[in-house]
């Protein structure tokens, strides 16, 4: 008997994997030790530190993408989110789907997303890092004056110890978090809590990717070709593979190798607009193979619902002017996720329908 493969799955030719994706030795690897040193930081950056954000600046103009190691998160506490969620995608269908997503609660498990509407061939478990955010209501309509509502994690019963390894994850991923940003506002010549204040009733989540086995992996993607529309993604991948990033120069799709104990971070959306196109979230992708199941955590740095995302008023001046209009971001991440959810006819918003024309 022939399987016949669903359909919603496939991308369109030129968005397709080629067999061979090659390895990007070139991402950028960098070593976060020298951060003690920004504790003391209070007058000029000390020597070590200077390198350090030197290193972070080019990551983010060449590639927006990197891999950081000695992080200060401890190896412990990512082996407890992995056994966390290897539990949970464990679990019979019908145990997974007690905490499904739906109209009301966008948080918890879904196994139906599409990427610019095609579907992605894999499961999540969401949720968010600090609860009693709000966000605009997902159900309503863009334009009129919107509900909010109080996000509320969902949490299986099953597996035991999920919750508490998560919860630990977040707390310590939250703070590498804080710490790349300050790193960002260094390399950007802002004093380093230049940009904390837009995360005081941040809206950032996390999210289990469970990306099973496929049978056609030439026809499907992971997680089909997009940026992060946040401020900063720290992501954990296992030792599968799978995530490409296109990389500039070319346009080629690149493959980043896994490193053990390493935290791969990505500039989103935000940042690009922040730092007024100094810095470009990259576009990644993830491939599947038809041998192995891959999992992987994104923790997705979001700032507060209410922010109103513009370039920094101390990168811009008559020679460089804003190169976008400002934007809500509660409004552009409802948006966002609502394609995500249903399939439109439509393209879902992204940051350069803010662009000013020139
Ligand atoms: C994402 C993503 C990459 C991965 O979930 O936005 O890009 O390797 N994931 O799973
Ligand atoms: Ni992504």
């Amino acid at each position: 008997m022939v399987l016949e493969f669903d359909p919603a799955f496939i991308q369109a030719p030129e968005h397709r994997p080629k067999p061979a994706v090659a390895e990007a030795g070139s991402i950028p690897l960098i070593d976060l030790s020298p951060l003690h040193l920004l504790e003391q930081h209070g007058g000029p950056l000390v020597e070590g530190l200077e390198v350090l954000v030197a290193q972070v600046e080019a990551a983010c103009r060449e590639w927006g993408f990197f891999q950081v190691i000695n992080h200060g998160v401890p190896p412990t506490v990512v082996e407890r989110a992995w056994a966390a969620s290897r539990g949970f995608f464990a679990l019979p269908p019908e145990e997974r789907r007690r905490v499904r997503r739906d109209e009301v609660n966008p948080l918890g498990y879904y196994e139906a997303e599409n990427t610019k509407n095609v579907r992605d061939w894999k499961e999540v478990f969401d949720f968010v890092v600090h609860e009693r955010a709000v966000i605009p209501s997902p159900g309503d309509a863009g334009g009129g004056v919107d509900r909010l509502i109080e996000l509320r994690n969902q949490w299986p019963q099953l597996p035991h110890g999920f919750r508490e390894a998560l919860v630990e994850y977040a707390q310590a991923t939250e703070e590498l978090a804080f710490t790349l940003l300050e790193l960002i506002s260094l390399t950007l010549s802002l004093p380093p809590k230049r940009l904390h204040g837009f995360f005081k009733d941040q809206t950032s989540f996390i999210r289990l990717n469970h990306y099973p086995p496929c049978p056609s992996p030439h026809l499907a993607l992971g997680v089909g070709r997009h940026k992060d529309s946040g401020a900063l993604t720290i992501l954990a991948q296992d030792d599968v593979g799978g995530l490409d990033v296109r990389r500039r120069s070319d346009g080629e799709w690149v493959r980043v190798k896994p490193i053990p104990n390493s935290f791969i971070i990505n500039v989103g959306d935000i940042v690009q607009v922040w730092s007024n196109d100094k810095y470009e979230s990259a576009e990644h992708r993830v491939s599947v193979n038809s041998e192995r199941e891959r999992f992987s955590i994104p923790f997705f740095f979001n700032p507060a619902h209410y922010v109103m995302v513009k370039p920094l008023a101390e990168l811009v001046d008559e020679k460089n002017p804003a190169n976008y209009e400002e934007f809500n971001w509660g409004e552009f991440f409802k948006t966002r996720k609502n394609s995500n959810f249903k399939k439109l006819d439509v393209e879902n918003i992204q940051i350069y329908h803010f662009k000013k024309a020139k």
